[in-house]
């Protein structure tokens, strides 16, 4: 007879912006005549840059040819992009990568629960609160997690690491040393940022603890304070202890198109095992690559050309951010993030819960955002609105929230 996999019915309710995506959709659907705004899911809405579609269409017709079509992808991604990542992420920032550490796929939500099938099931993870839900969920499916104690929301095997007002909304270490530790910077979803001498201090301590850093840099290019880095290997020894995550989504508005990648050195290791070597083969098992078109379009984000247009379009919701971020601030609400990220997080009013708060937003506002509870337990109370949706929304959205601040 078979079995399920019975880490799955430990999981509460639907993923986290299921759940929301469906009360837009009932709300929507009781009220046809709302004009509803979403902020929740952090989808983009530009379309994609001019050079990049350019490089796709050229990347279609090659398909369309025998002398230049394309069948399976190299396991870990081709190599013309695998350079143009290696010198364009890495190298222009002094950081020595090179193309066999990089492993293309198809986004960094993937990456960011798949790495675990490398990692031991008796491994602790520790989780910024509130935290990015998938990483969660994810260690809740391969049955690391332990059990849901629905009271405070936790797990009773994961090491929550509370990110507040009082600490900037950024994790500190964690007196329980954790097996591996997840981190996001700029964090989603409060939009927090921590500087390079802090994040060296991560680096150390797992060094120290022989902790495994996931390291989610998917919002690298809202960076725009100078002494915020980049990646992690910016830090000394981060070689040893970290896997980094990035993806297109965000920075290339590839939320659609899927591209992603993922770093792990060759030092990285554990008891003399690579874990290089280890994702490799899970790679070259499990994936078969993201498409030709794909990796071309990925490329061309890295031409001068394709640079300058993503500047523009990331400058672009950076403008939505600060005219949530002033509009909210100014009617008096309390903000905070949206300066090197693409996320708002805000406290919600007259002391609702964060799910109060949505539907009081939903209903008055007919805007949607994201519960800060659906993060974790620390993010009760708060909500999170997303600078990617157009500015003409953007602004209306605003007016509209300021207008039913008490
Ligand atoms: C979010 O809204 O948190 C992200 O868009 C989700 C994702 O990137 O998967």
């Amino acid at each position: 007879m078979f079995k399920i996999n019975e880490n799955y019915l430990k999981l509460p309710g639907s993923y986290l912006f299921s759940t929301v995506g469906r009360k837009e959709r009932e709300y929507k659907s009781a009220h046809p005549d709302k004009k509803v705004i979403k902020l929740s899911i952090g989808d983009v809405t530009q379309p994609i840059a001019p050079t990049i579609i350019k490089a796709m269409h050229a990347a279609v017709d090659e398909m369309g040819n025998a002398a230049t079509f394309h069948g399976y992808a190299p396991d870990l991604g081709y190599e013309f992009l695998r350079k143009a990542i290696a010198d364009g992420d890495y190298k222009t920032r002094g950081v020595d990568i090179a193309i066999d550490e990089i492993f293309v796929s198809d986004g960094a939500k993937c990456d960011s629960s798949n790495i675990q099938e490398i990692l031991g099931l008796d491994n602790r993870i520790a989780v910024g609160d509130p935290v990015y839900p998938v990483y969660v969920d994810s260690n809740v499916m391969a049955g690391r997690a332990g059990d849901y104690n629905s009271t405070t929301g936790t797990w009773s095997n994961v090491i929550y690491m509370p990110c507040k007002e009082e600490n900037n909304f950024a994790p500190e270490l964690p007196k329980e040393v954790p097996d591996i530790i997840y981190l996001c910077f700029p964090n989603n979803p409060t939009g927090a940022t921590i500087n390079k001498t802090e994040l060296q201090k991560w680096v150390d301590y797992a060094n120290e603890h022989k902790s495994l850093i996931i390291y989610d840099a998917a919002y690298e290019a809202y960076i725009s304070d100078a002494d915020v880095p980049h990646t992690i290997y910016e830090c000394d020894g981060a070689k040893t202890c970290a896997i980094e995550l990035k993806s297109f989504s965000k920075n290339a508005g590839f939320t659609g198109v899927r591209l992603g990648y993922t770093v792990i050195p060759k030092e990285l290791e554990c008891d003399g095992v690579k874990l290089n070597a280890l994702w490799a083969r899970r790679h070259g098992t499990k994936y078969n690559g993201a498409p030709y078109i794909v990796q071309r379009a990925g490329e061309a984000v890295y031409s001068e050309a394709g640079k300058a247009e993503l500047k523009e379009q990331v400058a672009y919701y950076m403008k939505n951010a600060k005219v949530i971020k002033d509009g909210l601030k100014n009617a008096g609400y309390s903000v905070s993030g949206g300066v090197n990220a693409p996320y708002i997080w805000l406290k919600t009013i007259d002391g609702m819960t964060s799910w109060e708060f949505f539907d009081y937003v939903l209903e008055n506002a007919n805007v949607v955002g994201t519960p800060g509870s659906g993060f974790g337990p620390s993010g009760e109370g708060y909500f999170r609105l997303t600078a990617f949706g157009t500015y003409e929304n953007t602004v209306e959205a605003i007016e509209r929230m300021k207008k039913i601040i008490k």
